[in-house]
């Protein structure tokens, strides 16, 4: 067998175990199979470990103290459902073994661990881990994020400093009206990222309640609040290794902000009822439709939090701004539609966009893609000032 073979693969094991022995003996088999391993002498040790880094197996025994393998397999399945967990059972818990196989463990292993059948199990879970990821990649590659469409101006310079940006860890705050296209900036920063094979996590911070932000964001404990029943791992937890998309940041509570100039200044944060700090790795990415400056005079914004934010500042005008683009966003959205109706796509004559062009768009181009919408299913196989006029209430 040759030495040291995982070697510039560097695949992490986690070994929880109480008995020291056992776990001396896995780590040197293992260790000498190139494997990196980190050990634990709990489950809620192990959890620890868990839920600072990403694991590519974990080896559990199941009778421990404080928390046992049944509790950490239940746990970790929260955290991180994808790493295989392989229980090692001892005298006695072979049946609890077997549940735990039903309940999730990848598989399991008996003790005294045989050198064989633990290299063969490891392996294979490892193939799994690998086929998961494998298979999430390609499904990304399929659902690729919508093009920008657009060559007036303001759209070169964005995709410009788009793709300047995106492989920097630069912070990056994105401004402009309702419907502008925010979002599908922040989109692109992360997918030409070094971290677009990582996570992509959104938090519409506008759409959650005051007092459950902090929850959201941050994660908490079970029984720290009324309503927190379970763990809850937050959205800076789950973007670990990619990008924190903060949607609508402007509407954030003056609490909130404050534990997020926290997380980016010391790249901490820590769960709400829990007493340690958890270390996170996120870019973050942030969104607003309102003037922050403004928000900071009027003392509902931080400034020291608008600059941490704000080291790219990518400003989206409204699409009055640059109606040279309708054209080219009028045909992408035909395309769109008619595929999504399953239709032959339909045609626009001159007249009709020269309408659409003198349209005031306040919605902008979310606006224009409804108005579109609405013409292909109104209208009959090229669509027509006329329709316009008709379908649209041109303001
Ligand atoms: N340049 C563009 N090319 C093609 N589609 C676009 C473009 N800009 C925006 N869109 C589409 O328009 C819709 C609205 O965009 P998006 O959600 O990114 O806007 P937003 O600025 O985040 O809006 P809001 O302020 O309401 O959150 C989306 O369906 C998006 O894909
Ligand atoms: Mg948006």
């Amino acid at each position: 067998m040759p030495k040291n073979k995982n070697n510039d693969n560097q695949h992490e094991i986690l070994i929880i175990d109480d008995e020291a022995s056992i776990r001396k003996t896995l780590s040197e088999i293992l260790s000498f199979e190139g494997y990196k391993i980190s050990e634990a002498t709990d489950g809620e040790e192990g959890l620890k470990l868990f839920s600072e880094k990403t694991f590519n197996a974990v080896l559990c025994d199941i009778k421990m103290p404080k928390m046992d393998g049944l509790e950490f397999l239940e746990k970790a399945a929260v955290l991180a459902p994808d790493v295989p967990i392989i229980m090692i059972s001892g005298h006695g818990t072979i049946e609890t073994a077997v549940e735990a196989v039903k309940k999730g463990a990848y598989d399991f292993i008996s003790k005294p661990p045989d050198l064989n059948r633990l290299l063969i199990t490891i392996r294979n879970a490892m193939e799994k881990t690998s086929l998961v990821a494998e298979t999430k990649v390609l499904r990304k590659k399929v659902s690729k994020v919508q093009e920008i469409v657009g060559t007036s101006a303001p759209i070169q310079k964005i995709k410009e400093t788009i793709n300047k940006v995106a492989p920097t860890e630069a912070r990056v705050l994105v401004t402009g009206p309702n419907g502008v296209g925010k979002e599908l900036v922040a989109r692109w920063v992360h997918e030409l990222s070094n971290r677009s094979n990582s996570p992509l996590v959104e938090v519409n911070c506008a759409a959650i309640p005051t007092e459950l932000i902090e929850s959201e964001l941050f994660g908490h404990e079970k029984g720290s609040f009324t309503s927190a029943i379970k763990q809850r791992i937050g959205k800076f937890e789950q973007a670990n290794g990619g990008t924190l998309f903060l949607d609508e940041i402007g509407d954030m509570s003056l609490n909130a902000q404050a534990k997020v100039l926290r997380a980016l200044q010391e790249g901490k944060i820590t769960r709400v009822g829990a007493d340690k700090d958890i270390s996170v790795d996120v870019r973050v990415i942030a969104a607003t439709n309102k003037d922050l400056l403004q928000e900071v005079e009027d003392k509902n914004f931080r400034l020291d939090l608008y600059h941490r934010l704000s080291v790219i500042l990518i400003n989206v005008p409204s699409l009055n701004e640059r109606k040279d683009d309708i054209p080219l966003l009028v045909d992408q959205f035909l395309d769109d539609i008619c595929k999504d109706y399953g239709i032959t796509k339909k045609g626009i004559d001159e007249g009709a966009i020269e309408s659409l062009q003198q349209y005031n768009w306040t919605g902008n181009i979310r606006e224009l893609r409804n108005v579109v919408e609405r013409l292909v299913i109104l209208s009959g196989k090229t669509i027509t000032a006329g329709d316009v006029q008709n379908y649209v209430a041109i303001g």
